[in-house]
Parts: structure tokens; C-alpha cells; sequence
């Protein structure tokens, strides 16, 4: 990937919290590299995605090649690897999501915030991203927004949710 990394000052990219908590994780793992999802996790909990600079300067600590980590980061769809808003929306597109109409309640989470997958809303709270089972196949449809799971979606509890957030204070 991405030669267009300048690799000089990338000792330092990283800051001293950060490569204290990626410590810390190493020293669970039996080699470096078994560190990089957490790794990966702590920086884009400080800095909410992972730019070519931070998974450069995460590849370098562990002594991974950029390649090999892009490739984890690349699998596992929670790592951000393009900026995302606030808050992101992960919306299950499943099986049993399916069979209980989430794509029509996607719809109606697209036309709320006027974004479709992948986007971000212009106010930059909300990025949506289609997501395998989250584990709730019992309350379907359901997403999450943040760290909340909502569920047994319908166009009431999708205006409702988005509308409440909107007057909150927590953005
Ligand atoms: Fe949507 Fe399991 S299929 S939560």
C-alpha cells in the first residue's frame, strides 16, 4: 500500500498515552504483531480513524510491515480507515435483520440523515456502515448508534432516536 507514507518522523507520530496503552497490551501477547488489533483499537479511540500515518507509526511499533497491518485493519470492519463522524451508525443488514425489514428501516435512517452507506452527515455526527449480525437477532431489526443498541426498529424509534440526539447536549 501507500508509498506515499513519509516514514521519517514516524517515531514520534504516535503519542506517549498512546504507546503506554499499546505497551501494555504487549505485554499479553507472546510476539508483537498477536497486539495489533488492540493497537489499532487504542489509536482510533483517541484519534476516531485510522489515517496511513497512525497505522505506520502502529506497524513500526510492532515491527509489522505496513502491508500486514493494513491487512488486519482492512478485515476487521471496525477499524476506521477513512475519518467517520461522532457517532457511528452500524446497521445490521443480516439475515434475520432482513427477514424483519431492515432495509426498509434503513431507508428511513438514509432519508433521516441523508446518508447512505459508507457516508458521513454533513454535520459530521453520523457515519453508516452496514455491519454482519450484532448479536440481538431476537429484537431485529437493530443497529447501533455509538454504544447503544436499538432495537425492534421502526420509523418511530429511527425518527425518535435521531431526534432526540439532535437536542442533546453530547456531541
Ligand atoms: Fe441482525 Fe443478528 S441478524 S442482529
Amino acid at each position: 500500500m501507500k508509498g506515499s507514507v513519509i516514514l521519517t518522523d514516524i517515531d514520534s507520530f504516535l503519542s506517549e498515552e498512546e504507546l503506554q496503552e499499546i505497551d501494555a497490551e504487549l505485554e499479553h501477547v507472546p510476539y508483537k504483531s498477536g497486539a495489533a488489533i488492540d493497537a489499532l483499537k487504542i489509536v482510533q479511540s483517541k484519534r476516531g480513524w485510522i489515517s496511513d500515518e497512525s497505522l505506520a507509526a502502529i506497524a513500526k511499533h510492532l515491527e509489522m510491515s505496513i502491508d500486514e497491518l493494513e491487512g488486519i485493519a482492512t478485515f476487521y470492519n471496525l477499524i476506521y480507515r477513512r475519518p467517520v463522524g461522532k457517532k457511528v451508525i452500524l446497521f445490521c443488514d443480516s439475515v434475520s435483520c432482513w427477514i424483519c425489514g431492515c432495509e426498509k428501516a434503513k431507508e428511513k435512517v438514509s432519508d433521516v440523515l441523508k446518508i447512505g452507506y459508507g457516508e458521513t452527515t454533513t454535520d459530521e455526527k453520523y457515519t453508516l456502515l452496514p455491519v454482519p449480525c450484532l448479536g440481538a437477532c431476537d429484537r431485529a431489526p437493530v443497529m447501533m448508534v455509538g454504544d447503544e443498541l436499538i432495537t425492534n426498529l421502526d420509523d418511530a424509534k429511527i425518527e425518535a432516536t435521531f431526534n432526540q440526539a439532535s437536542s442533546r447536549e453530547d456531541f
